[in-house]
């Protein structure tokens, strides 16, 4: 059996959530903007799991838009707002997931704004001082900061954020994607203007995620046809990937301390077993940090040599998935933005573990027991 340790990659569906999603690929498959019976039942199920959603994150059903992921919910909010609100500066980080940074910087050579980098310390926290001066100096800008960091697991206060930039009228979008179902956002109390999610991060269906939108910082439409989505996402509705969506963050909310405390101990359990049997391993980030951290992420920082090169490789094949970057380019060869830009100069080997609440003790152990066998200590 193979060991799965890549969940901030994507997730396991949950048998419950499939079960949810079953009925609205065979019986129920009505396109819900017809108005007959067979639409109006899919519609209304649209809407219960809107509600549900809203419900749980404290907002208004009106506020959650669906798209095809975190992607392109990502893509939605920064395209539009700058639009929308004719933002001329834009302020972001370099650890940024590419759903952000290579749209920043896409759009960056089209619309005419300015694109402003806030400086990092050491283990890739955001300078809140600096934050601010930028803030103070470009009013009314557009500020993109993720509220964890999928390869090295940092978290940002997103509370803090929020406060600042609505003292400065900027335009607040945090991507999401890796802590919605797993932690509780409350939106009644942080005021953010924009957030995204993807189901798949939570035991949830792939292809389907949604935008947070707060009322009163409306964007206009991104994806342009039907006036489904209030008019801002037209295309019919992904159906059973909505009913799967809203079931896998009802399961996550309901199951919320349990998972967090299970998959905490499973954190805590891979980083006692790597340092007593890996001289001079290390962690990038706040990775290990467990109060501080993403519970779900580890990243490991592994002795320099050549020969750990090829370690992920030979996990895998000893039946170990796991990632060296971000969770979109597990298995290239291409190095992490997000470690480059943190530790420019090291030759250490990195390796990203991250869990679920599928995970077992005794693959944690199998891992890292292959891992110490695999990694060559220099002299
Ligand atoms: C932080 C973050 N943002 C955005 C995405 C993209 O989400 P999706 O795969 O649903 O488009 C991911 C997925 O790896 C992610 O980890």
């Amino acid at each position: 059996m193979r060991i799965y340790l890549d969940n901030a990659a994507t997730t396991p569906l949950d048998p419950e959530v499939f079960e949810a999603m079953k009925p609205f690929m065979l019986e129920d498959f009505g396109n819900p903007s017809s108005t007959h019976g067979h639409g109006r039942k899919v519609r209304a199920a649209i809407e219960s799991a809107r509600k549900k959603i809203a419900e749980l994150l404290n907002c208004t059903p009106g506020e959650i838009i669906f798209t095809s992921g975190g992607t392109e919910a990502d893509n939605a909010i920064l395209g539009s707002s700058i639009r929308t609100y004719g933002i001329k500066n834009v302020i972001s980080s370099p650890i940024e997931h590419h759903a952000v940074e290579h749209t920043l910087h896409m759009l960056a050579k089209n619309d005419q704004f300015n694109l402003h980098m806030v400086k990092l310390d050491a283990k890739g926290h955001i300078d809140l001082n600096h934050l601010e001066e930028l803030l103070k100096i470009n009013p009314n800008a557009l500020v993109s900061l993720m509220h964890a960091n999928n390869e090295i697991g940092n978290l940002l206060d997103l509370e803090r954020v929020a406060e600042l930039c609505n003292a400065y009228s900027a335009y607040f979008h945090s991507d999401t994607v890796q802590t919605v179902g797993h932690y509780r956002h409350d939106l009644s109390k942080t005021k953010v203007h924009g957030i995204t999610a993807a189901a798949h991060k939570f035991h949830g269906p792939k292809g389907i995620g949604f935008m947070f939108i707060r009322k009163d910082k409306k964007i206009q439409p991104f994806v342009h046809g039907g006036a489904q989505e209030r008019n801002m996402r037209g295309g019919t509705e992904n159906v059973y990937g909505i009913i799967g969506l809203a079931k896998a963050l009802e399961i996550a909310y309901r199951d919320m301390d349990e998972h967090i405390h299970y998959v905490k101990e499973l954190k805590t359990r891979m980083i006692e077993r790597l340092k007593e049997q890996i001289p001079g391993v290390t962690f990038h980030g706040d990775s290990d940090n467990l109060d501080k951290s993403l519970y779900t992420v580890l990243n490991v920082s592994l002795p320099e040599s050549e020969e750990n090169d090829m370690l992920l490789f030979n996990l895998d094949l000893q039946g170990i998935s796991a990632s060296g970057g971000s969770a979109c380019s597990s298995g290239a060869a291409t190095g992490s933005h997000v470690l480059g830009a943190l530790y420019p100069e090291s030759k250490r080997g990195a390796i990203r573990f991250s869990f679920s609440k599928y995970n077992k003790p005794e693959e944690i152990d199998t891992a890292v027991k292959a891992l110490s066998e695999l990694c060559k200590i220099p002299a």
